[in-house]
């Protein structure tokens, strides 16, 4: 399997998913150097770096994420709970190779507040779906969905807790098919 880089924004469940089903993790990289998932994967003596674009702007913070990667013989990018949109140009670099778990059930629901969307329009089932990142939004080649029921009563919180679970599961499982390739 190849060597796989996560990038995260925050609480890192998924990463933590990732590494716990066994998958070669090179690099875990956060946006935020507060990021609870980068003390996580430190313990576990997982390579971790905090960068931030913050005073050397999206093009030297990329270079540093791109650099850094290779350097940890990474080839594979996922990005898991990672809130930042990558600029084509390291799309680009990293061509076919990054991919995304996204709370929905993609087309349905790109960007944020995907739960309180799938609630307001009344659906019975919500999801997760893990795709390939292109330089459009959530819209590369799915490579996975679990579906779960909206209950009566959910509010996004309650959804958003039961959609993770899910995610949780098909993640490390279409990552290890996705990195075998
Ligand atoms: C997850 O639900 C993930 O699908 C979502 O953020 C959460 C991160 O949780 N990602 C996005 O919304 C990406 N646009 P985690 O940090 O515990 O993995």
């Amino acid at each position: 399997m190849k060597t796989v880089g996560i990038l995260i924004s925050g609480r890192g469940s998924n990463m933590m998913a990732l590494v716990d089903a066994g998958i070669p993790v090179g690099l875990v990289a956060s946006d935020r150097p507060d990021a609870p998932g980068l003390a996580w994967a430190k313990d576990r003596g997982i390579a971790t770096i905090a960068l931030s674009p913050r005073g050397i702007g999206k093009a030297a913070y990329e270079a540093q994420v791109d650099a850094a990667l290779r350097e940890a013989g990474c080839e594979v990018v996922a990005l898991a709970g990672y809130m930042r949109l990558l600029s084509d140009a390291f799309v680009g670099r990293w061509r076919d190779r990054i991919v995304n778990i996204h709370p929905s059930l993609l087309p349905k629901y790109k960007g944020l507040d995907t739960h309180a969307r799938a609630i307001a329009a009344g659906d019975t089932v919500a999801g997760c779906s893990v795709h390939v990142v292109t330089e459009e939004l959530d819209a590369g080649a799915l490579l996975g969905q679990a579906e779960v029921p909206v209950l009566p009563g959910d509010g996004p919180d309650t959804l958003a807790a039961r959609v993770l679970e899910a995610e949780h599961r098909l993640y490390p499982r279409v990552l290890k098919e996705f990195a075998s390739r």
